[in-house]
């Protein structure tokens, strides 16, 4: 037989445990949860899968182990009917394909409610951290007192506990993420000055004893894995070389190190197209490119189905001077099609606009971003958000409260909030005001086949998720 990987397949004892290879799946967000706080049918189903799929381990995300945590609604708790039960069931469900069940513990901080879909009432939760502050989004936040520290630490060790108890053979202590333990370990958001702040080792403090009371509760040769944030990329907060000196730091109570860099998201996206081409080709499926699909087309070629995933256009609105040479969609602007100036002014302050702007700035250009409405970036998620921020803050010049009127060869004529009437001077301007759904190709389309569905940002703009999951939904329903 051709051994492709003989390392990465390669069995390896952790511990008292023996996993069949080298491939471990790291938790992702378990939404499937129960007004109980126990895991739902859907979740155990995409945990068993993963163990299905041959990795060695399969590791059930953020199960919460305090009250004070509202975050996510995963809980163990003797207390409710079927909590261990039902744990039990995922750990099986997991086993019985030969991977070796884990569960990341975990504990929000100042985030609790964040993924909360009853936004008012995860707002009327407490939310704790190392310090008092205010969150980006206005929600305030307390600093935990000593009594509450040491409840908390009692609550990892009684939680891990309770996971052996439901056949978990490992654990994962989330200290990254932002989350609670990272707060502490993070010299931006711990201010403290007791014996839990200050020093790095004093911000480990906490972190240590978490995992000391998860040993004392799951026994020695339990493998506890550690998730920890390589470093922070923001200024205040701990650098690469300060995230090695607390791995070291934390190295002698933990048997498996997760540490992760922030990748640039952007180049993941690029590579995922061609891996989506990849897996597609190789799946029989023909690709076609420079053809337009037409009714005409559509009615020589015949299709048993179709599905419409034509897509979203750009929102240009009528405002004098957007078709200008000057202008570039903000869709287009990497195709180079058209010179890009040295002064550049971004209309649009959405993600799209927030990012282009980011990514102009960091190749040298002056950058000008006019926004109508009175901040930017405002669907970006809660964590992503302060980063954005910071960094377009750095390197380009904002204005908000900005109503764009007029573009000219000059930059843009805005109206403020106060009524005047100003320039915002720039040559190239980058029109990143939205997109709509291109509904006309699926009007065309509509009964060219005897079975057609319209998915993706062809139906509503949306995010690359959506689409790949109403695709993949369409393609199993033909
Ligand atoms: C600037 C910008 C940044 C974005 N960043 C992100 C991000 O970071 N993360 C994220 O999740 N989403 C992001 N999005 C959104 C994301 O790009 C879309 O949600 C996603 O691409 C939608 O996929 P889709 O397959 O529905 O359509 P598309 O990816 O738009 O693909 C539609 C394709 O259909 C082709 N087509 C149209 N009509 C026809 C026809 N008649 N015949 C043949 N072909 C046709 C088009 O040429 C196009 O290639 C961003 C969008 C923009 C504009
Ligand atoms: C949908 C989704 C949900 C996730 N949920 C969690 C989570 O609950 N806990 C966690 O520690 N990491 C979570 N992650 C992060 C992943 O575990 C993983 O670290 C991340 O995707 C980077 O790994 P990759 O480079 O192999 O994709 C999630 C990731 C995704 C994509």
């Amino acid at each position: 037989m051709e051994r492709k990987y003989p390392h990465l397949c390669k069995p390896i004892r952790i511990g008292n445990v023996w996993y069949r290879n080298r491939m471990f799946s790291t938790p992702m967000g378990g939404t499937d949860i129960e007004m109980d706080g126990c895991i739902g049918p859907k979740s155990q189903a995409f945990y068993e899968y993963r163990a299905k799929g041959g990795c060695a381990a399969v590791t059930v995300s953020e199960l919460m182990v305090h009250p004070s945590d509202g975050s996510h609604a995963y809980r163990l708790d003797e207390s409710i009917l079927n909590s261990l039960p039902k744990a039990t069931y995922t750990a099986d469900a997991i086993r019985r394909h030969g991977a070796i069940p884990s569960i990341e513990l975990s504990h929000s901080g100042m985030f609790a409610g964040t993924y909360m879909t009853d936004k008012t009432k995860s707002h009327g939760l407490n939310q704790w951290s190392a310090d008092d502050g205010v969150r980006a989004d206005g929600v305030p936040y307390k600093a935990l007192t000593r009594e509450m520290i040491a409840e908390i630490v009692a609550a990892y060790g009684h939680t891990a506990g309770l996971c052996k108890r439901a056949g978990f053979e490992m654990v994962m202590v989330h200290a990254g993420h932002g989350w609670l333990l990272n707060q502490f370990l993070s010299p931006m958001f711990n201010h403290r000055t007791d014996e839990y702040g200050g020093s790095t080792e004093n911000r480990c403090r906490l972190a240590i004893e978490v995992l000391k009371s998860v040993r004392a509760a799951v026994g020695p040769g339990f493998p506890i894995e550690l998730r920890l944030s390589g470093a922070e990329f923001v200024p205040e907060g701990y650098d690469l070389d300060e995230g090695v000196r607390i791995a070291k730091i934390l190295e002698p109570y933990i048997d498996i190190l997760k540490s992760e860099e922030v990748l640039p998201f952007k180049q993941e996206m690029f590579k995922l197209g061609e891996t989506y081409k990849l897996l597609a080709e190789r799946a029989g499926a023909k690709i076609v490119t420079g053809q337009e699909v037409t009714k005409e087309f559509a009615d020589a070629y015949k299709p048993d189905a179709i599905i419409i995933a034509a897509g979203s256009s750009p929102l240009r609105p009528p405002i004098p001077g957007l078709d200008g040479e000057n202008v570039i969609l903000v869709n287009d602007q990497y195709k180079h099609e058209k010179p890009i100036t040295d002064s550049v002014v971004v209309f649009g302050g959405g993600i799209s606009g927030v990012e282009c702007a980011i990514h102009m700035g960091m190749e040298g250009r002056q950058v000008h971003l006019v926004e109508m409405r009175d901040d930017v970036a405002l669907d970006s998620v809660i964590r992503q958000r302060p980063l954005l921020l910071e960094k377009l803050n750095k390197l380009c010049t904002v204005h908000t409260g900005y109503k764009g009127l007029e573009v000219t060869k000059d930059g843009i004529w805005c109206q403020t909030r106060e009524g005047e009437k100003v320039l915002v001077p720039d040559t190239t301007v980058i029109c990143a005001l939205g997109q709509r759904p291109r509904w006309d190709v699926a009007q065309e389309l509509y009964d060219c086949a005897p079975w057609v569905r319209v998915i993706g940002d062809a139906n509503a703009v949306g995010t690359i998720t959506k689409a790949t999951y109403q695709g993949h939904h369409a393609a199993l329903d033909i």
